[in-house]
């Protein structure tokens, strides 16, 4: 059996143009969506993640502010600077580039971000409100990935789904948006004992750990749609997943590729919080 990809490129263009419809619409009544981006220090990987939100917010005609400090930033300052952000009635998302400098406490920062104006859902305002079940913006990663599961029209109700990380950005928010769709969730993580017994018996599995090659073919049930959250490098230095690709293929009935799957998505439901937030404000 040779699983069907699940072309995370494709999806993310199609809400992209969503979006850039939803932009001229707001523009035309002489708002202008505007995203404030805030990197501290010079972490390279941060630098790649900021310049792709840059620019994929100005392909879809969103307004990106990207702000840049040094490392060595006082915690107070940032607070400080978040604060005036979140009066300023001309911006309508504040995005904290993580990781932050060790002096800041990253937890705090997040909280000093307005909820409304959370576009990354890491506030515990947003996080609670996915958990409970009422409206908030949803973290981009594991949000993506339900669309990926929506694309396909995969029907979750009674389905059993194996998460693996547990991370408050992805596994998380993953397993409620999951558990929200009526699927039986297992949440597991690096600590997991015979993780390959839970993920043989799941229809969907999602893979958040960063580690190569953590999902082989032998663990996967035939027919199983595989999510490949993972953003590694092999030993030839290219991208990869926490999934073994080549064997998995064989073995899934649906797969996301890396690079091409959930990255490209995780990037567009940024841009679609932060369009969110604009039409939220101007109502
Ligand atoms: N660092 C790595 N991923 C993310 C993300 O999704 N949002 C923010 N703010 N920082 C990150």
């Amino acid at each position: 059996m040779t699983a069907q990809l699940i072309d995370g490129n494709a999806l993310a263009r199609q809400i992209r143009a969503d979006v850039r419809a939803r932009t001229t619409a707001l523009k035309a009544r002489g708002i202008e969506p505007t995203l404030a981006i805030i990197l501290v220090g010079d972490d390279p990987a941060s630098q790649i993640y900021v310049k792709h939100k840059v620019n994929d917010s100005s392909e879809t005609g969103l307004n990106a502010r990207l702000e840049r400090y040094p490392a060595a930033m006082a915690e107070n300052d940032l607070l400080a600077r978040i604060h005036a952000l979140n009066a300023d009635t001309a911006v309508h998302g504040i995005l904290v580039q993580l990781p932050l400098p060790p002096q800041m406490d990253s937890h705090k920062v997040i909280e000093a971000i307005a909820p409304a104006k959370d576009v990354d859902g890491f506030h515990v305002s947003n996080a609670g409100a996915l958990m409970v079940g009422q409206r908030g913006f949803w973290p981009c990663t594991p949000h993506g990935c339900l669309k990926m599961l929506d694309s396909i029209g995969y029907p979750l109700r009674g389905k059993h789904a194996v998460v693996i990380g547990r991370s408050n950005i992805v596994g998380k928010p993953m397993a409620m948006m999951l558990l929200a769709r009526s699927a039986t969730v297992t949440l597991c993580h690096s600590a997991t004992r015979d993780l390959a017994a839970l993920t043989a018996q799941a229809d969907v599995i999602v893979a958040a750990v960063g580690k190569r090659n953590l999902l082989t073919a032998e663990m996967v049930k035939p027919g199983a749609v595989v999510i490949d959250v993972g953003m590694n490098r092999n030993d030839a230095g290219k991208l990869c997943g926490d999934v073994d690709f080549e064997g998995v293929k064989n073995v899934a009935g649906w797969i996301t590729p890396v690079p091409g799957g959930v990255g490209p998505m995780t990037r567009a439901m940024l841009l679609v919080n932060t369009i969110e937030a604009t039409e939220a404000a101007a109502r």
